[in-house]
């Protein structure tokens, strides 16, 4: 990163995250409050809905339907200070889908956010996961400090250990629960003091020379304060000081220490991501790595959502520029069908509303709304052919056969199950033999999720059925000896919306034999998309 030269200032103002949480940790309040202190939104609401039924939707659908803001899509950008944040969102139910990884990959950063009463918990430790295979550099805030929460020590003790990852505090709390008066900003020499009567109110912050200003007894009750400089001490003996190159690293995470709904933290944590988290970073094509400077155009779709507005069966594919300045109107090359895409009408999503985008730099990600040309993993550059590496697809690891209550519509079924393969909303697989589709997820929710969206989406009322297959694997390798495996096995064989060979198995067992009788053949678990 260092050696890297300057970035234009436009795209070196860029910071593209994703926040990644457990259900219930505070993603969604804090995403209000990122969008109230970027302007997007003028006041926070208040309607809101419990349990699992908000938790199938996307928290960016989850924001709009309970607490009527307009922000249906998948990524929202606004300007914070000098700063221009893309926040990308992540899929809110608690099922691990390929839709998160794939989000994951079209950020730089990502924000951990962890409930200070609970900590690490299983759904974040996922996801941290999934950052990690990308080394992505992790800010995180513990979230509710309002509320009666662990030992801070604790909290940090147990990230360090969980997930193998050094962290330094940012802001350090004072007081807690019903004490909690606010937080020393370790990085600017600030003390932050929380207005518990007005949620919506900006922390007071005041400027203190340095955690010995006689000023702090001012603000600190006696017996906090004492414990504070005790807590400090300590923390000074035991914990890494912030170090840049090891955060952009992916090796140590700066905590803060806030509480959402009192909008208290939050700022703090937005200047976090604005002065010290990363510009948009290289991206990774199989001819070559992808600057950000490159002055020509160059991005991939790692989402698509259809149906964001139900007058319109229209799709808007999810474009993460990797490089140059894109302007309206232009013509760029679509490389997997090599053919040229006059991007006349891109959106921008500024939080309040779906604007038309003039304009865009890398770092940027753009909605292209187009009728199924653009597909998960296609690139879009200035003539250039590329392929981005990176954006896997997943086996899954539930399969159910699926049909049409109605037999008669059989064709539409075989449409919505198209349109939800190119969303990545699910593998559909046709089998060489008998009729039907085999329908593929990583996690059992998807299957609900599916059915009711055909049934809303398509009107067709469908049901899923037992399969005999529990898993899939595409098909590779020597062609002489895939088709004496096809010709042999034609019961395990289907192909996917790609119309690539999938062998369909029941155990292990299957694949084990496969790779015995057949070396020349590769059975894999992931392909990339293109
Ligand atoms: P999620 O998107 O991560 O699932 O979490 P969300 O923001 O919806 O927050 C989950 C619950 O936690 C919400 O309560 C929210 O008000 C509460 N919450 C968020 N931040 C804070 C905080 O800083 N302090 C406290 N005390 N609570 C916070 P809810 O949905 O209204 O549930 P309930 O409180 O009615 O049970």
């Amino acid at each position: 990163m260092s050696n890297r030269a300057p970035l234009p200032p436009e795209i070196a103002r860029r910071r593209t995250f994703a926040i990644i949480s457990h259900p219930d940790a505070g993603k969604t309040t804090l995403t209000e409050k990122f969008l109230l202190f970027g302007g997007a939104i003028q006041m926070a609401g208040q309607v809101r809905a419990k349990g699992d039924a908000r938790r199938t939707r996307s928290d960016f659908m989850k924001l709009e339907q309970e607490r009527g803001i307009s922000v249906s899509a998948s990524a929202m950008s606004f300007d914070y200070r000098e700063f221009r944040f893309n926040l990308v969102d992540t899929p809110g139910h608690s099922d691990f889908s390929e839709d998160t990884y794939r989000t994951l990959t079209a950020v730089d950063a990502a924000i951990m956010v962890i409930d200070g009463a609970k900590g690490v918990e299983s759904q974040t430790r996922k996801l941290f996961e999934v950052c990690r295979l990308r080394d992505l550099p992790i800010l995180t805030f513990c979230n509710k400090m309002d509320r009666e929460s662990r030992d801070v020590f604790e909290i940090i003790d147990e990230i360090q250990e969980n997930l193998a990852i050094d962290v330094t505090p940012a802001s350090w709390p004072i007081g807690q629960g019903r004490d909690f008066i606010g937080a020393y900003d370790l990085l600017h020499d600030r003390l932050e003091i929380m207005d518990r009567a007005d949620r919506n109110r900006v922390a007071e912050s005041i400027k203190i020379s340095g955690v010995d200003d006689p000023k702090l007894a001012e603000h600190i009750p006696a017996e906090l304060l004492q414990k504070f400089h005790d807590e400090l001490e300590m923390a000074r003996e035991l914990l890494p000081a912030f170090d840049r190159t090891a955060f952009l690293n992916g090796s140590m995470t700066p905590i803060w220490f806030g509480s959402a709904i009192n909008s208290f933290g939050v700022k703090e944590l937005m200047d976090g991501i604005g002065e010290y988290g990363p510009e948009p970073e290289p991206q990774k094509a199989a001819e070559r790595q992808i600057d950000p400077s490159e002055p020509a155009v160059t991005g991939f779709v790692f989402k698509v959502q259809a149906n964001m507005d139900p007058k319109h069966r229209d799709r808007v594919a999810f474009v993460r520029l990797a490089s140059g300045h894109f302007e309206r109107g232009m013509k760029l090359h679509h490389v997997r069908t090599k053919k040229p895409m006059s991007i006349t009408n891109p959106v921008l999503f500024l939080a309040a509303d779906r604007e038309l985008a003039e304009e865009a730099w890398a770092g940027d990600i753009i909605g292209i709304p187009n009728h199924g040309q653009l597909r998960i993993g296609d690139a879009l550059t200035e003539g250039e052919s590329l392929r981005f590496t990176g954006i896997p697809s997943f086996a899954p690891e539930l399969l159910q056969t699926i049909r049409a209550t109605d037999p008669m519509k059989a064709k539409h079924l075989e449409k919505a199950l198209t349109q939800f393969a190119e969303e990545g909303a699910a593998k559909v697989f046709k089998p060489m033999i008998g009729s039907g589709y085999i329908v593929g997820v990583v996690g059992a929710l998807q299957f609900d999720v599916l059915a009711s969206r055909i049934e809303q989406e398509y009107s067709l009322p469908v049901r899923f059925e037992g399969s005999n297959f529990t898993s899939a694997r595409w098909i590779s390798g020597d062609k002489a000896e895939i088709d004496k495996l096809v010709n042999v096995n034609k019961g395990h064989i289907a192909h996917d919306s790609d119309g690539d060979l999938v062998f369909l198995t029941r155990l292990q067992w299957d694949i084990d034999r496969v790779v015995r009788d057949y070396p020349g053949v590769k059975l894999t678990a992931t392909k990339e998309m293109m």
